[in-house]
C-alpha cells in the first residue's frame, strides 16, 4: 500500500529561494515517476542534504513508484498533491502528455514555484504559454546516466527565470553529473549529443564485444571488458581534459595494432556515419519540438 504523506496546506508566502547545499527544507516534487525522474531523484539525493521526506513523486499507477518509496520518497497519484508539496517541480512525463498535465497543474502553480521540465523538444515557448503568467520554467536536457550521478546536463532559462533561480538548480542537480547552462537552441544539439549519443555509445561497446566474440572469446567476459573499456576511456578523456584525438595518437605506436583497427574503422566510415547520427538526431529532435508548439 502506498502512504499519501505529503500536501502543505498553506504555501509560504514568502519567495522561496533556498540553497540545496545548505538548506534541507527545500521541497522537491516530480510529475512523473518513470526513469529520468528516478535518475534526477536519486543524483539530487546522493547528497544527503535534500531529505526524502522533502521529495514527492506522482504517477497515474503504482507501476514505478515502489523505487521511490524504497528510498523513502513520498508517492502519491496525484499530481496536483505534489505541487501544492513542492517549490521545484519537475516536469518528468512523456513529451506528448506535457500539455495535459500542465493544464491539469497550472492553477497550482505559484510564485514561490520553478518549474522544470525535462520533456525532450518541449520549448520554453510552448510551457511558458502553458503555465500562470510569469512563471520561473527552466527547460533541462538530462541523460540516462544521471541514474549512477554521471550525467550531462544540458538547461536554458525561460524569460522569468533569473540567475539565482539558474544557480539554484544547477546547485541542485550537480550530483547528477556535468550540469551546464546554455541557450535553448542548444538543448536540441545537447539531445542528439548526449541523450541519444547514450545509444550510440552502446551500440558502439555491442560492436566492440561482438567483435571480440567473434575472434573466440566467451560472450559475457566480451561484454564486461567492452563496458570497462568505454567507462576507463570516458574516464580518462574527461578527467585528463585531453582532445580525444591526443589521447587516440598515444594509444597508436607505429605500425602497432590500434593503428590497424583505426584504419579499418574510418574505411567503414565510423566517424561519418557518428557525426551524422548526431546531426540526425538533432534534427529530430527539432521536429518533435516543432510539432510539439503547434500540437493544440
Ligand atoms: N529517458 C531518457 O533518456 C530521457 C532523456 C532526456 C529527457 N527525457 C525526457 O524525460 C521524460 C520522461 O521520460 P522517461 O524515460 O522517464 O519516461 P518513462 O520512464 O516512460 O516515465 C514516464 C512517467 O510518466 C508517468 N505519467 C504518465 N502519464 C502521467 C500523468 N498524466 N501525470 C503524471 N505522470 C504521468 C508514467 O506513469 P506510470 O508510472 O503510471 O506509467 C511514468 O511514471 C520524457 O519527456 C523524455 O522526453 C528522457
Amino acid at each position: 500500500m502506498f502512504k499519501f504523506s505529503l500536501f502543505s496546506p498553506q504555501p509560504p508566502l514568502f519567495q522561496i529561494k533556498m540553497d540545496p547545499e545548505t538548506d534541507s527544507k527545500l521541497r522537491i516534487g516530480f510529475v512523473g515517476a518513470g526513469n529520468m525522474a528516478f535518475g534526477i531523484a536519486k543524483g539530487i539525493m546522493s547528497g544527503g542534504n535534500i531529505l526524502p521526506a522533502n521529495v514527492n513523486v506522482s504517477a497515474p499507477s503504482n507501476r514505478n513508484l515502489g523505487r521511490f518509496q524504497e528510498m523513502g520518497i513520498s508517492v502519491t497519484n496525484s499530481n496536483t498533491e505534489v505541487v501544492c508539496g513542492s517549490d521545484i517541480v519537475f516536469v518528468a512525463v512523456k513529451p506528448h502528455l506535457v500539455r495535459g498535465v500542465l493544464n491539469q497543474i497550472s492553477e497550482y502553480i505559484t510564485k514561490r514555484h520553478i518549474v522544470v521540465s525535462v520533456a525532450a523538444g518541449v520549448t520554453l515557448a510552448t510551457l511558458e504559454e502553458l503555465l500562470p503568467e510569469n512563471t520561473v520554467v527552466i527547460r533541462l536536457m538530462p541523460n540516462l546516466p544521471c541514474i549512477v550521478q554521471e550525467g550531462a546536463l544540458l538547461f536554458a532559462r525561460g524569460s522569468h527565470a533569473k540567475p539565482n533561480d539558474a544557480a539554484l538548480v544547477r546547485s541542485l542537480l550537480l550530483r547528477c553529473g556535468l550540469v551546464e547552462e546554455g541557450p535553448e537552441a542548444w538543448l536540441d544539439i545537447h539531445t542528439g549529443l548526449s541523450g541519444s549519443g547514450v545509444a550510440f555509445v552502446y551500440l558502439f561497446a555491442e560492436a566492440l564485444a561482438e567483435g571480440a566474440v567473434k575472434m573466440g572469446m566467451p560472450s559475457s567476459l566480451a561484454h564486461s571488458i567492452a563496458s570497462q573499456t568505454v567507462l576507463g576511456a570516458g574516464q580518462l578523456l574527461r578527467d585528463s581534459g585531453k582532445h580525444p584525438a591526443q589521447l587516440r595518437s598515444e594509444v597508436c605506436t607505429p605500425g602497432g595494432t590500434t593503428i590497424y583497427g583505426l584504419h579499418t574503422l574510418e574505411q567503414g566510415g565510423l566517424r561519418a556515419s557518428t557525426m551524422s547520427a548526431v546531426e540526425s538526431a538533432t534534427e529530430r529532435a527539432r521536429e518533435l519540438g516543432q510539432n510539439s508548439a503547434t500540437r493544440k
